[in-house]
């Protein structure tokens, strides 16, 4: 029985994961839950697993929990709130895995916590790992414990990395969808709403992920995620757009020989490998590989998506770079998302704040940390001297 604890129980990955421990209970249990502000589900979730710990963002929020809790008979779980929540929800002696799927830089600390505390990490939350990726992974291998990638693209690295070792590896090719406006003319990213730009093609997924995706910045976070968790230089990653999604990424050794993995577009596949790795299950998720015909495959354009170039440079350097890169994007979404800056403003944004972004190797959480304060200060001003002038319709008014 492998004991769990999962960090964004409530989001798109946490609910994915517990639907996988639903599938085999013989095999997981669940300690600890960590939620953001969805108080309803993570009392649903409370009342399903009855978790040891639960964890919400606000105080107030987690008073509220634990009276609902309470009258429900469930008082035996403990809930707090906040940062210190989520570490502890990572923390927790009776927990041996953690899935860290908190989206964005709030993830990070819990994220090192389960890695500091010797867990075996299920990692989804891909920020945390462009920000902070060197700090973590040094510290997975002082505690001899892996992290396994469920990223879709990094999963199947993983995977296809068994094949071979990694002196022998010449390249990992990262596939991508290319989101939804692989074919539509750069002309008309200025007026795309963020209604079209969440709509992605061949992926449900959460709101900054699928913006991420769109702009192409999800991939150029992979590529830094990938040189981190597999130790390769970013010259070593090549980002190819297969609009099918089928083939989650491949590696190339140095023979010649290509290795591919390919599977439903379903994240519990992804989670479910993470989860029972070295053992492979039984599942129901099979492919249909009769259906396999059109398979398209064509290079990345970096001109029309120029995160993507922005990810390769802030690689390339490391520390600051990185933390930047991300702290910048994370503000640029969040301003697109609320209609304040437009589409094509997003990587100007963080262009920005790269260039204003002295390079600095970091060596602690709180030394990232203070780097993504400053570069999310810098970003707010940046939207703020774009203005909401042209930003086509927000999101929460278009849903209002
Ligand atoms: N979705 C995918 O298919 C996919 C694929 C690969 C990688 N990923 C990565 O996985 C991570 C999660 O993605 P997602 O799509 O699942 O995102 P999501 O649906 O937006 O869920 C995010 C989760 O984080 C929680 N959260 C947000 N802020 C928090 C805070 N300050 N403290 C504690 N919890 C907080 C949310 O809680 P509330 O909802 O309760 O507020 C929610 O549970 C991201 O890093 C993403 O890049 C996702």
């Amino acid at each position: 029985m492998k004991r769990i604890s999962i960090l964004g129980s409530t989001g798109s990955i946490g609910r994915s994961t517990l639907s996988i421990v639903e599938s085999y209970p013989d095999r997981f249990e669940v300690v600890a839950l960590a939620a953001g502000r969805n108080v309803q589900l993570a009392f649903e979730q409370a009342q399903r697993w009855k978790p040891r710990l639960i964890s919400l963002t606000l105080e107030r929020d987690a008073e509220e929990l634990g009276k609902r809790l309470t009258d429900s008979g469930l008082g035996a779980t403990k809930v707090v709130n906040g940062t210190a929540g989520t570490v502890a929800v990572a923390q927790h002696p009776d927990a041996d895995f953690v899935v860290s799927a908190i989206v964005g830089i709030a993830g990070l600390e819990a994220t090192y916590a389960a890695v500091c505390a010797g867990k075996t990490v299920g990692l989804a939350n891909k920020e945390c790992m462009v920000a902070a990726g060197e700090i973590i992974t040094a510290e997975a291998r002082r505690q001899c414990k892996p992290i396994l990638p469920i990223d879709s693209e990094h999963n199947a690295v993983h995977q296809c990395l068994r094949a071979g070792k990694m002196d022998e590896v010449r390249r990992i090719w990262l596939t991508a969808s290319g989101g939804p406006f692989l074919n539509t003319p750069q002309s008309r990213f200025r007026s795309i709403t963020p209604g079209e730009a969440l709509n992605h093609p061949t992926w449900k997924m959460g709101r900054r992920i699928s913006i991420d995706s769109a702009t192409l910045m999800n991939k150029g976070f992979e590529v830094i995620e990938a040189c981190r968790l597999f130790n390769v230089p970013p010259s070593q990653v090549e980002v190819i757009v297969h609009p099918q999604s089928t083939i989650h990424s491949m590696v190339e050794f140095i023979d010649g020989s290509i290795v591919a993995q390919f599977s439903v577009t379903d994240m519990r596949l992804p989670i479910l490998y993470a989860l029972t790795y070295p053992e492979r299950v039984a599942s129901e998720m099979t492919f249909p590989v009769m259906d396999l015909r059109h398979l398209e495959f064509a290079p990345a354009d970096m001109k029309k998506f120029p995160c993507l170039r922005l990810a390769y440079e802030a690689a390339e350097v490391g520390g600051t770079k990185t933390v930047a890169l991300n702290a910048a994007d994370e503000i640029a979404v969040a301003a697109f998302l609320d209609g304040c800056i437009r589409f094509d403003e997003i990587p100007q944004v963080i262009a920005n704040v790269l260039n204003e972004t002295k390079p600095v190797k970091l060596s602690s959480i709180s030394q990232v940390l203070a780097a993504d304060s400053e570069a999310r200060r810098m970003a707010s001003a940046r939207v703020e001297l774009l203005g909401p002038r042209s930003a086509p319709t927000s999101v929460l008014q278009k849903e209002s």
